[in-house]
């Protein structure tokens, strides 16, 4: 597998605004990976999407797609891409199905529209105006969208926010299934969910700066307790003990209760990708903790 995007040290300043938003980051996105860019509001997250899909310009560094400069892309850029904002955009007087066929007619490469909206539940719909929508309704008819010319990479930003549980199943099952046939996904969020059950990669950007890229599976055995947790009865009462989970195996205390008690739960204390976002985006850059 080849590299979708390479980017390095890459800087972007608002016209507004006073100083960087973006103040150098340099990662890779891997082809045929879901690589999740993640950190608080504001971190510059949306705007880093934003420059990759060529919305904004006059960045500093550079940005390779596939080998290629980014800058010297032709139109045929917006075929191989499908972008999904943070903000719906759709034509509130249109029906859904006008609107994803006025959409679709940009492209020459075109994936099935009622197969997309059947999928996310939308094809009965699809007659109705989509200023009569709900939210969840819009966000799913945004993931649509982005999928309408069967792109080759696949930028999403907040692509769940707003659905119910089930709903937001199966627009992550549908990005599994786009990178399992080889799609490469960029998506941004903080939904840390998303992450677990998606992300193959995922890069921590903190105010215009990543401060660290791994694997959740990584992220987890660098910031996790390695620590067992022990829920027995004692008297009758429910009582607990943790123990180190390095030489648990000759751990006697460990053994004794094993053997002696009316155990209820064992469980290893593993972070969740919740806590190791909040330890990762409260470290500042010089590794000591906020
Ligand atoms: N058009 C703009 N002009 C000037 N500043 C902007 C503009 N858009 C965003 N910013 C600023 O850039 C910074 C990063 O914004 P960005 O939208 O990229 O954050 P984000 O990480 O996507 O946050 P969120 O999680 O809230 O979506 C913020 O301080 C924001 O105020
Ligand atoms: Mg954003």
């Amino acid at each position: 597998m080849g590299t979708a995007f390479q980017i390095r040290d890459l800087r972007f300043r608002y016209p507004s605004s006073a100083g960087d938003t973006i103040k150098g980051i340099s990662f890779d996105v891997r082809e045929g990976e879901i690589f999740g860019l993640l950190g608080p509001s504001g971190a510059g997250k949306s705007t880093t999407q934003k420059i990759l899909v060529r919305l904004l310009e006059n960045y500093q560094g550079s940005i390779s797609y596939f080998g290629q400069d980014l800058r010297a892309m032709g139109h045929s850029y917006y075929e191989e891409i499908g972008v999904g904002f943070e903000m719906p955009v759709h034509f509130t007087k249109l029906t859904a199905l006008e609107n994803m066929e006025f959409f679709a007619g940009f492209y020459r490469s075109r994936a099935d529209i009622q197969e997309l909206m059947e999928r996310v539940g939308l094809w009965e719909y699809r007659d109705r105006k989509v200023g009569e929508f709900s939210k969840g309704m819009k966000v799913r008819l945004n993931f649509v969208r982005a999928m309408l010319n069967s792109p080759r990479v696949l930028f999403l930003d907040e692509v769940t926010n707003g659905l119910d549980p089930a709903n937001a199943r199966i627009i992550k099952d549908m990005i599994a299934e786009y990178r399992d046939r080889g799609g490469t996904v960029f998506l941004s969020t903080h939904l840390m969910n998303d992450v677990e059950q998606l992300c193959d990669r995922v890069a921590f950007c903190v105010d215009g700066q990543l401060v660290e890229t791994s694997t959740p599976r990584d992220l987890k055995l660098k910031y996790g307790r390695r620590e067992v947790k022990v829920e027995y009865r004692e008297n009758g009462a429910l009582a607990s003990a943790v123990f180190p989970l390095d030489g648990i195996g000759f751990n006697q205390e460990f053994q004794n209760l094993l053997q002696n008690r009316e155990v209820e739960t064992i469980h290893s204390g593993e972070t969740s990708m919740e806590e190791i976002f909040i330890i990762v985006t409260g470290v500042k850059l010089n590794g000591q903790a906020e």
